[in-house]
């Protein structure tokens, strides 16, 4: 069975999806940490985030693979666990610019792809629904005001450890949604067969419950 999940930054997607994955003993493909493993990686070489020959290189020479530790998904970037440092800012900075080549999502989704081959996944990211798992058998679309989502990144980062200024991450994510949903491939948007849920009101615990209900059919 597939699971996809899309929905702009702040939506609440990854907790969601990572709560909904543990409760039907799936698999969990956090997409946006495989496009931010990608970006980091990048960035430590000191490669053109414009060069779109050059990113395509690096995207398919790069090993990126999810591992479990006793329930703890970390994400391995050519042997080594970049969890935490995908996280930082200048990786948030610059993600969107990697991830709007073509050349690099056409790679991205066809390793996402493989790994849903594999087993029954609840996945993910922006364009799961569209691109990479068009035949799932539920396409949720999480959504919520831009308030809310800023107010969601800034304690999501202050959790992590970095310290953020509010106007700031509002301004970044009025422009990671454009370049994100602006995209000639792979660009964010709700499909007919999404269903929508705005998450602005609700608890974590309602958008999974409300979750569920869809998929048990009630
Ligand atoms: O979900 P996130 O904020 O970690 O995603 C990071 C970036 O990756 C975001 O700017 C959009 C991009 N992304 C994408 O283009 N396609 C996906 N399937 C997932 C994420």
């Amino acid at each position: 069975m597939k699971i996809a999940i899309d929905g702009p930054a702040g939506a609440g997607k990854s907790t969601v999806a990572r709560r909904l994955a543990r409760e039907l003993n799936f698999t969990y493909i956090d997409t946006g940490a495989m496009y931010r493993a990608l970006t980091l990686k990048a960035l430590q070489q000191g490669i053109d985030l414009y060069d779109s020959n050059l990113l395509q290189q690096l995207a398919e020479a790069t090993d990126i693979h999810f591992q479990n530790h006793s329930g703890d998904q970390r994400i391995i970037s050519d042997g080594v666990d970049v969890t935490d440092l995908i996280r930082a800012p200048q990786v948030g900075e610059a993600v969107s610019t990697v991830s709007s080549h073509p050349a690099v999502r056409a790679v991205m989704v066809k390793l996402q792809q493989a790994m849903a081959g594999k087993c029954s996944v609840v996945m993910d990211g922006r364009d799961i629904g569209e691109y990479v798992l068009p035949d799932a058998d539920y396409k949720f679309f999480l959504t919520a005001g831009l308030e809310e989502r800023a107010q969601r990144r800034v304690r999501e980062m202050e959790l992590l450890g970095y310290k953020s200024d509010p106007s700031a991450v509002r301004e970044e994510m009025i422009k990671r949604d454009q370049i994100d949903s602006q995209r000639p491939v792979g660009a964010l948007r709700v499909l007919p067969d999404h269903i929508v849920i705005d998450t602005s009101n609700m608890t974590e615990d309602e958008v999974l419950h409300a979750i569920m209900m869809k998929i048990q059919g009630a």
